[in-house]
């Protein structure tokens, strides 16, 4: 991967893939954690006198669906940076590039979010060869996109002189110590709703952890495996038959524990306002649904965590939007916060959470890459980043 250290930018007009993928809420960015991981990439290329293009999608518009216009994102890192950011009217163009060859150093270009162009997803030659001659060099610090091989990731970086980000550099170097190298124990907490998505990484930890730690709804087709009662909770059907097999190769030994609830907080229906109670148990009765670990879980969880010299946290332990159903995961995010050992948090609803917490700044590492970091971490070559060899 070459380095920004090596790449000459000064006087040049720099292409920059930054993932701006963030959420927004009346038409304002509602969390701006992804732009602030951006800046000391940002700020070392202003210093060093390069004239910054900026590329990024939002969302997956199927059209150009104004309300996905990255004008919001321009505005907020105008406040960041503290200098203006002009928005391109398009993505390629001779209005935009027009734009771009009368770029100063210093100054911010963004051009409008990229996947308002339909070959941006398809890794049109023709459009990376359109952002390629709008500018002298291209970094990548998109780590979150970095698993996508689309027009603005892969298919621009083999037509420019390249490095990777600061950001995209020290997620892939944090992400694969982990797998590589980690200080053990390692503790892999994996929550969610959905086990299909996360069986590989699951996978990939039962070979290399010392203990994973399941929560959140992906808990119920390991239950079911097991032939326990889910009642009325979020079961992913297709989760079963993966989840029996993790359970059959965690049983085998010589890999790591796999750890499930052994109490559940439970709502009549998902909603702030639902009924609750606590089952010391995880036979969930029929009109009721699992939304949280319960308190003997979670207490055993962060005692698992206390002991780890490394620890991956992906997923929350349960609906941690609704207040009644939030202390397992909290008691995870306090845990992690508080661990002793090297803390990563895989993007995504867990970031989202340890960050509604306050939490954020206590951890080693928060990984803006949600898909990203899971695939770098099953032992995936990300085309984002092999594209900058
Ligand atoms: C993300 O939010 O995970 C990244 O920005 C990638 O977005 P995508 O899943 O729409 O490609």
């Amino acid at each position: 991967m070459k380095t920004l250290a090596a790449l000459e930018v000064e006087g040049r007009r720099v292409l920059v893939r930054v993932d701006f993928n963030v959420p927004l809420k009346d038409g304002a960015v509602a969390d701006d954690t992804r732009i602030r991981a951006a800046l000391p990439t940002l700020e070392e290329l202003r210093r060093r006198g390069a004239a910054l293009i900026l590329v990024s999608h939002l969302g997956r518009p199927r059209d150009r669906e104004p309300q996905l216009s990255l004008r919001p994102v321009a505005d907020r890192l105008a406040e960041l940076l503290g200098t203006p950011v002009q928005l391109a009217p398009g993505v390629v163009g001779e209005e935009v590039a027009e734009l771009a060859r009368e770029l100063k150093p210093g100054e911010v270009l963004l051009l409008e979010n990229v996947r308002y162009e339909p070959g941006e997803t398809k890794n049109d030659p023709a459009l990376a060869d359109a952002l390629a001659h709008l500018a002298d060099a291209y970094v990548n610090d998109a780590f979150g996109a970095a698993h996508r091989a689309h027009a603005s990731t892969e298919g621009v970086a083999r037509r420019l002189p390249h490095a990777a980000g600061l950001l995209l550099e020290r997620e892939v170097t944090t992400l694969t110590r982990i797998v590589q190298q980690p200080e053990r124990p390692l503790v892999a907490i994996i929550g969610g709703a959905k086990v299909t998505d996360k069986i590989a990484v699951i996978g990939r930890f039962l070979e290399i952890a010392d203990a994973i730690l399941i929560g959140g709804a992906m808990c119920f087709p390991f239950f079911k495996a097991q032939g326990h009662e889910v009642g009325d909770s979020l079961c992913e059907e297709a989760g079963i038959e993966p989840a029996r097999r993790a359970l059959e190769q965690a049983a085998k030994g010589g890999g790591a524990r796999l750890e499930l609830p052994n109490d559940l907080v439970l709502g009549d229906r998902f909603a702030a306002e639902a009924g609750r109670r606590e089952l010391d148990g995880v036979d969930v009765p029929a009109g009721w649904m699992g939304l949280d670990v319960g308190p003997r879980t979670a207490e055993r969880y962060a005692a698992e965590i206390a002991k780890a010299g490394t620890v991956f946290w992906n997923g929350p332990m349960g609906a941690f939007e609704l207040a009644p159903f939030a202390a397992g995961t909290r008691a995870v995010a306090e845990a992690v916060a508080q661990a002793p050992g090297t803390t990563v948090v895989g993007g995504g609803d867990s970031a989202a959470a340890i960050t509604q917490f306050g939490l954020a700044d206590r951890v080693t590492h928060l990984s803006t890459g949600g898909g990203a970091s899971l695939e770098l971490l099953e032992g995936r070559q990300l085309p984002g980043v092999e594209a900058l060899a």
